[in-house]
């Protein structure tokens, strides 16, 4: 059993093959997955589906990169994040790459949902593109760790080095990888793979993007993660059964997720 800790299925394209989505997860014993959300109006479509079927999960949250879209405040994100089905606040973060100048609007963006998540006390999905530097020491300014009685959280589709790895662990965030770690020339990423304890370790496809080895530059899905979970076993040298039930595990401890609550594959299932 594998979960998809970060998707946007719920994304219009997705949503019209939804069926077929959810039935190549089940093949591929994916037993949850995440929706997360890139704006407000982006939410509700996460929210939308998560409701309709009880092994999706959504968050709130605005993404760095969504330079056109409204800016959220700490009220509106707690507020909607009181759904039982929100279960965390992102994705946020920064991104240096879609933004290469005037960077204020995205560093205030980013604190105002460290601060909901906070207040709310629902984890982070943090996304940091070219960087990783000014996100780690914004989210210690704010206090996004669990060793300052903050929420801590995840580092999505973590591309960076062991030293920003450590650091956010040491603020009790996890590190997910997602179909990158695959790809031949991530010699680098793989290192750091290898590094990170298995306790602090999710995966995630992050589609429709990312997708891994065999499928490069096709539309990503979440069946996919069982990929990513595979390659993973292989390149650290542990059992698969291990590796998905250690990643699966840090999944519904993080976003507080009662294990036998809702899946799509019953438990007793390999
Ligand atoms: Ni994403």
């Amino acid at each position: 059993m594998y979960i998809d800790s970060h998707c946007h299925i719920h994304f219009p394209d997705m949503v019209k093959r939804m069926p077929e989505v959810l039935a190549n997860m089940k093949k591929s014993k994916v037993s949850h997955a995440l929706c997360v959300a890139v704006s407000l109006a982006d939410a509700s479509r996460a929210l939308a589906l998560a409701e309709k079927h009880s092994f999706l999960y959504a968050t709130v949250g605005v993404h760095p990169g969504r330079k056109d879209s409204p800016e959220p405040d700490v009220e509106t994100l707690v507020s909607l994040a009181k759904h039982p089905k929100v279960v965390a606040i992102g994705e946020t973060g920064l991104d240096y790459f879609h933004v290469k100048k005037d960077r204020e609007w995205q560093h205030e963006r980013f604190r105002v949902q460290i601060r909901a998540a906070r207040a709310c006390n629902k984890p982070l999905i943090i996304h940091a593109r070219e960087a990783a530097d000014d996100v780690i020491r914004i989210m210690q300014e704010e206090g996004a760790g669990t060793d300052k009685g903050g929420p801590g959280g995840v580092m999505h589709c973590f591309n960076e080095t062991l030293p920003i790895a450590k650091a956010a662990m040491e603020m009790g965030f996890y590190i997910s990888f997602s179909g990158v770690v695959t790809f031949p020339n991530a010699k680098e990423l793989q290192k750091v793979a290898c590094a990170i304890p298995l306790e602090r370790m999710m995966i995630e496809t992050d589609s429709p993007y990312l997708a891994p080895v065999p499928y490069r530059g096709k539309t990503n899905e979440p069946a996919y993660v069982a990929l990513i979970g595979e390659f993973m076993a292989k390149l650290k040298g542990v059992p698969l059964a291990r590796l998905a039930g250690e990643t699966s595990k840090n999944f519904f401890t993080l976003f507080d997720i009662a294990n036998e609550s809702a899946t799509g594959i019953p438990s007793g299932q390999p």
